[in-house]
């Protein structure tokens, strides 16, 4: 209903933070995502997207109104109930704008020259994605898209675009710009197809606007991100993704090292080489080799300064681009040790082995103990010592897959779905470098328990 004589007028003030403003000033992108941490303003920056900019940018139909038609859709009806379709109301309140209707989730707001229709829809009833699947649709908002499928998101691309149709504008293209598909969304893992869509590989049209905790801080109590860092405290991979607004990890099972703190173990500045003796890990077998370059401080810190995860590529190959990096990293006549897992020496009939390929390149590499448990617990000792206050080990931040498996890539599988899990972790684009990690720690750390049967000494008999 449009604004009568009879109403006060709405004092409606949306202030967009700095992210923000560039997303809704982008006109070009097919579609555009808007992630970020807790409360940042994303679904009502959506609504007004929606509502007050993309209506605007449809031709007028035959009757001199412009009308549209965008899908609200959210995972499950209780999330789209409780918090997208209240934002949308309480932003855009019936009085002044329109009429929704209760049957069947529409909004329908009408204002002089213009009407947009938002059809809201959960996807946890398959009547309701049947429906959706069949609209005519200008664009549409997918709130927490996170929660999403891959698949129904693809096909809602296919019902955009539609509305207003030819027959109703007269015109050979209904749109003024592109009509586009709103994301928004708390950060998932690097996993997600989100991650692969906007950041791996980026599909042409796909644009993505991270915003910071700073983006609507001024709009949320002054406490609500301290407050809210010490209630994720000891949940560091929801603190980092929904607190912090960072990409995450997704957790297939039970974590390896609980004891690992990102703030603590993860080194604020990147790391420098120096000129004392090279440590390198290396996990030389299979097609996945992976290699941590590692150096100790004159303290006894462990820096872990690089990480190299190969995929699909052969161990010669392989080998060469870590040597070649540390060649130009480090000081000429700076000594190396190496380490790697014992399988990596036994060879196939007379096939070489990983390691007598390594040997071509100059490197001897040295066994570590290849028992798990001797291997974790090498790890976590240096992850739990902290003397003078320093952590016993220090990871440069550009290692993103090192610390993705600390903090739960690494795991161990459950079996089934029984609550039991395994003993040994799963064989993932995380294990190859942890194990990588793990061969020099039994080395460098790893003291061989003394046999007791050979300290006895002679009983002296006091009397
Ligand atoms: N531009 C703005 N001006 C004033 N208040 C705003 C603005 N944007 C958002 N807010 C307010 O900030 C709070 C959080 O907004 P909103 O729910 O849109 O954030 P969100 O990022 O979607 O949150 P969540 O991560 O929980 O889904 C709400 O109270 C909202 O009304
Ligand atoms: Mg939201």
């Amino acid at each position: 209903m449009p604004p009568t004589a009879a109403l006060q007028p709405l004092d409606l003030i949306y202030t967009a933070g700095p992210v923000t403003k560039r997303f809704h000033e982008d006109v070009v992108s097919r579609v555009k995502l808007l992630i970020g941490p807790f409360g940042t303003g994303k679904t009502t920056a959506a609504g007004w997207d929606l509502i007050m900019l993309a209506s605007q940018r449809v031709k007028k139909s035959k009757d001199g109104v412009r009308r549209s038609r965008f899908a609200v859709i959210r995972n499950t009806w209780p999330q789209l109930r409780d918090t997208t379709i209240k934002t949308y109301t309480n932003w855009f309140p019936e009085l002044y704008f329109g009429k929704y209707t209760v049957t069947d989730h529409k909004y329908l707001i009408r204002q002089k020259g213009w009407e947009v229709e938002l059809i809201f829809k959960a996807l946890d009833e398959p009547e309701s994605v049947r429906d959706l699947l069949s609209l005519e649709l200008t664009g549409a908002h997918f709130d927490e898209v996170r929660e999403i499928d891959e698949t129904i998101f693809t096909h809602l691309m296919g019902r955009t675009k539609r509305y207003p149709s030819k027959k109703e504008t007269g015109d050979e293209n209904s749109f003024l710009t592109t009509p586009q598909v709103v994301l928004t969304t708390n950060y998932p893992s690097t996993q997600h197809w989100l991650y692969k869509k906007f950041v791996e590989t980026p599909l042409d049209g796909y644009t993505i606007y991270e915003q910071t905790q700073a983006e609507n801080s001024h709009n949320l109590h002054p406490d609500y991100y301290t407050d809210l860092e010490r209630d994720f405290a000891d949940r560091p991979d929801m603190l980092r993704t929904l607190v912090r607004g960072q990409w995450g990890v997704t957790v297939m099972g039970r974590q390896v090292y609980t004891e690992f703190r990102r703030e603590t173990h993860v080194s604020k500045k990147p790391l420098k080489p120096m000129r004392t003796t090279v440590i390198r890990g290396w996990d030389n077998t299979g097609l996945s080799p992976a290699c941590v370059i590692t150096q100790l401080s004159p303290t006894g810190q462990w820096l872990i300064l690089k990480e190299f995860c190969g995929e699909d590529v052969g161990i010669l190959d392989f080998t060469e681009m870590v040597v070649s990096w540390c060649n130009q990293a480090f000081h000429q006549g700076v000594f190396y040790k190496d380490y790697c897992d014992p399988a990596g020496k036994a060879r196939q009939s007379n096939l070489k082995s990983p390691a007598d390929y390594m040997k071509q390149l100059g490197i001897m590499v040295a066994d570590g103990i290849q028992d798990f448990k001797i291997r974790r617990e090498m790890v976590a000792k240096r992850l739990t010592y902290n003397p003078n206050g320093e952590p016993a080990i220090l990871v440069d931040p550009s290692c993103t897959t090192l610390i993705d498996g600390f903090e739960g890539g690494y795991a161990y599988p459950q079996i089934g779905s029984s609550g039991v899990y395994k003993p040994e972790p799963a064989k993932n684009r995380y294990s190859h470098i942890h194990d990588a990690l793990q061969y020099p720690a039994t080395k460098l750390l790893w003291t061989p328990p003394v046999d007791q049967t050979r300290l006895k000494l002679p009983s002296i008999g006091i009397v």
